[in-house]
């Protein structure tokens, strides 16, 4: 089989690993991903936001299969574009991948089709509009309706404290795209739960919690994620109810989207947060997150080309996944998210990672004159893997030792100290005494 992937960060480089045990793999990166080039049979280096370009690249070429990745890279068409090109296609098509770069498609989906979850929200296309809202819903999140790569929410409380602030922010965004999302503000954890979908049928993947904000205990600015954990089934603070609901969520919106002529195949991401009045959605992807792809990939028990190739035919039965918890760390460069350190070494001892048992994914870095230096986005994934959360944790921390120069990580990650911290706020929020 040959298999073609489109994409070239830590979460690729983890599909990338888990694709090429079983098939010949071909890559179209943005930059060259050392990792993913040395996975890869032949690889090209293309503007993968933009279809017509990629479709360039493997002119004359032909594959069986192709996974297109980044979010940007599906709202640009080019899974379209592989299925031109005539292979198998196991990502979203544009329209598809509607669910995840329209908020406002999303969430009139779920109400058209009578789909429970989401927070009270109106699209607005008037400042007066938006002051009416917000006057009404109280506390809200305001959203852009398009991609800004996790940075374009701002959040009563959180980000601004003054409705005036709030209006300035939402007026900011009429101005620029016509209209703004304003949801109520939900309180409560989140959590991320993605399946693979053929369209009709899902299988889940293990939930997985991820962390957004750049420092120790849930504090500063936002970011790409520094980090996530898996726990099996559940994750500590969600209960099998919780679970069963997200589920309905995701086969509904399945469903919903096969009932409008528009199916979805590929990995439907479910960002959801678990609240006092039940399980609510944040938003969809239409791709597995990053960093949650290490986490999962790493579990998977069965090919991951066959799964791919199951999508794409319409076939997809359950792949199987370990119960082992994974705890994943990104290593970032020093002043990330604000002011991050461009173009530093860094360097990686091998056989250090080796004994730790650790895994390294290749995420925004490149290689020059033999050295590995960073972009100024996230550097590393860090994955460790064992058959509770204190020996994962512990593993990913060995393989963040193995990493030096000017990067950084969050040691909070995965600890029993911020977990229980969210497991009681959890049971707070519930209304249960611990
Ligand atoms: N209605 C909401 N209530 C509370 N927090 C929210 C709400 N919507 C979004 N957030 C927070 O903002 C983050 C980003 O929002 P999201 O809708 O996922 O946009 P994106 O990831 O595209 O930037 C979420 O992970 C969540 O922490
Ligand atoms: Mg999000």
């Amino acid at each position: 089989m040959k298999v073609l992937i489109v994409g070239n960060g830590a979460r690729e480089h983890a599909i990338a690993e888990k694709l090429a045990q079983d098939c010949e793999l071909y890559a179209v990166m943005s930059k060259k991903n050392p990792a993913i080039a040395q996975l890869s049979k032949e690889y090209w280096i293309s503007d993968i936001e933009n279809a017509e370009a990629v479709g360039k690249a493997i002119a004359g070429r032909e594959f069986d299969l192709g996974f297109a990745s980044p979010d940007a890279t599906l709202a640009a068409g080019v899974s379209d574009i592989l299925a031109k090109c005539g292979m198998l296609v196991a990502s979203p098509s544009k329209e598809a991948a509607r669910i995840e770069w329209d908020k406002s498609f999303m969430r009139s989906l779920l109400e058209r089709h009578k789909i429970r979850g989401s927070p009270k929200h109106e699209v607005v296309t008037t400042v007066g509009d938006a002051r009416r809202v917000v006057k009404d819903l109280g506390m809200v999140a305001i959203k852009p309706l398009g991609l800004t790569g996790g940075k374009g929410v701002k959040i009563s409380g959180d980000h601004f404290s003054e409705i005036d602030e709030g209006m300035e922010y939402a007026k900011s965004l009429i101005d620029k795209d016509g209209s703004v999302l304003i949801e109520e503000k939900l309180v409560g954890e989140e959590f991320t739960f993605q399946c693979f979908s053929d369209g009709s049928r899902i299988a889940t993947m293990p939930p997985v919690q991820d962390h957004k904000r750049a420092f120790e205990n849930d504090l500063g600015p936002n970011t790409g994620g520094m980090g996530s954990y898996s726990s099996g089934a559940r994750l500590p603070f969600t209960k099998e109810q919780d679970m069963d609901e997200a589920k309905k969520i995701l086969q509904g919106v399945i469903h919903a989207m096969k009932k409008d002529g528009n199916p979805f195949r590929g990995v439907l991401y479910g960002q959801f947060m678990v609240t006092a009045h039940g399980v609510k959605i944040i938003e969809f992807n239409a791709r597995f997150g990053d960093p949650e792809a290490m986490n999962v990939i790493s579990l998977l028990e069965d090919s991951l080309t066959n799964v791919f190739l199951s999508i794409a035919e319409g076939q997809l039965s359950n792949p199987s996944f370990s119960d082992d918890c994974t705890v994943v760390k990104y290593m970032v460069p020093q002043g990330y998210p604000d002011k991050p350190l461009k173009d530093a070494a860094v360097s990686i001892d091998a056989s250090g990672i080796e004994s730790s048992g650790a895994k390294v994914y290749y995420a925004s870095v490149y290689e020059e004159k033999g050295k590995i230096l960073t972009t100024g986005s996230r550097a590393f994934g860090v994955l460790g893997r064992a058959g509770n959360l204190q020996d994962a944790e512990r593993i990913a921390e060995k393989g963040c030792s193995c990493i030096s120069g000017p990067v950084w990580h969050r040691p909070d990650i995965g600890t029993m100290g911020l977990i229980s911290r969210k497991v009681e706020r959890m049971r707070s929020i519930r209304g249960e005494s611990s």
